[in-house]
C-alpha cells in the first residue's frame, strides 16, 4: 500500500512544544558532546530549504505528488531546527538566523551556484529515473537521522531532551515512510533506476550534513553517536516502527 499523502498533508505540523519546560535545561544542562551534536543536527535541519532548492531543479519537480510531500517535509524540518535552536539558546549557544546564515554563506560559490547547476544537469540526463535515486537517498538520510536522535536520547538520559527528540523522531518516521514507499515502487518498475541508484549511493552518498559542515564536526558526531560496540548493537535494532506500511498515519 502506498503512503497516504492526503492524510500527511492534513496532519503535517510544527513539533509541539507548549508543554516543554525549556528552563529544565538550566537546572540540568546537556553535556558538551550533546551540545556539539545538536549544533550539527540543527545545521542540517535548517539547511533543508537549501536541499529543497537543489531538488527543485531536477525531474522530482515535475511530479506534483513529490512536490506536495516536499512542501510539508520542508515545513516540518524547519521546526525541527527551530526547537533544537531553543535548546541551544538556553545553553547560551549561538543559534537561530545568524547561525543559519553563516552556514549558508560558508557554502560559497561552489555550494550555492555550482552544486545546484551540476545537480540540475546530471538529473536531467537520467530523467524520470532520477526520482528513484532521490527517494532512496532521502530514505537513507531519514533513517540515519532517526537513528542519530535515538542514540542521543540513549546517551544523554535527559527527560526533557528525550521528549523533544522523540517528537522529532515521530515526524522523521513519516518522512522515511514516504521516501521508502516511493523508492520501492520506482525501483521495482525500472532496472535502469536500480542501476543509477546503486551507482549514485555507492559513489556519492555521504552522511547527511557532511557536505555543509566542517569534516571534524561530522567525524565527531559519527564517533560520538554511532561509534563503538554499543552503538552498532543499538543501530541494528533501531528500525523505526512506522516504516512498515501503511505507515503514513503514525
Ligand atoms: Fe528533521
Ligand atoms: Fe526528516
Amino acid at each position: 500500500m502506498s503512503f497516504d499523502l492526503d492524510h500527511y498533508k492534513q496532519t503535517a505540523k510544527a513539533v509541539e512544544v507548549d508543554d516543554i519546560d525549556f528552563d529544565d535545561f538550566r537546572d540540568k544542562p546537556l553535556s558538551a558532546e550533546a551540545i556539539r551534536c545538536l549544533h550539527y543536527m540543527t545545521d542540517v535541519e535548517t539547511h533543508t530549504v537549501c536541499y529543497l532548492r537543489d531538488l527543485l531543479v531536477t525531474p522530482s519537480h515535475q511530479n506534483p505528488r513529490i512536490t506536495a510531500f516536499l512542501t510539508m517535509w520542508n515545513f516540518e524540518e524547519y521546526w525541527h531546527g527551530d526547537v533544537i535552536d531553543r535548546v541551544l539558546a538556553v545553553h547560551a549557544e549561538i543559534n537561530g538566523l545568524p547561525r543559519h546564515r553563516s552556514v549558508r554563506l560558508a557554502q560559497g560559490f561552489r555550494g550555492n551556484v555550482i552544486a545546484p547547476i551540476t545537480q540540475c544537469l546530471t538529473a536531467a540526463v537520467f530523467g524520470e529515473d532520477f526520482i528513484a535515486t532521490h527517494m532512496t537517498w532521502g530514505a537513507v538520510n531519514e533513517w540515519s537521522a532517526h537513528a542519530a536522535y535515538g542514540r542521543l536520547i540513549e546517551l544523554e538520559q535527559h527527560a526533557t531532551l528525550t521528549k523533544i527528540l522523540q517528537r522529532i523522531q515521530q515526524q522523521e518516521s513519516r518522512h522515511l515512510a514516504f521516501y521508502m514507499s516511493e523508492a520501492r515502487e520506482r525501483l521495482e518498475k525500472s532496472r535502469k533506476a536500480q542501476r543509477i541508484t546503486r551507482f549514485a549511493l555507492r559513489k556519492f552518498w555521504a552522511p547527511v550534513g557532511s557536505t555543509i559542515t566542517p569534516k571534524a564536526e561530522t567525524r565527531f558526531v559519527l564517533n560520538h553517536l554511532l561509534g563503538g560496540e554499543g552503538a552498532t548493537r543499538w543501530c541494528r535494532c533501531s528500525t523505526p516502527r512506522s516504516t512498515s506500511f501503511p505507515a503514513s498515519r503514525a
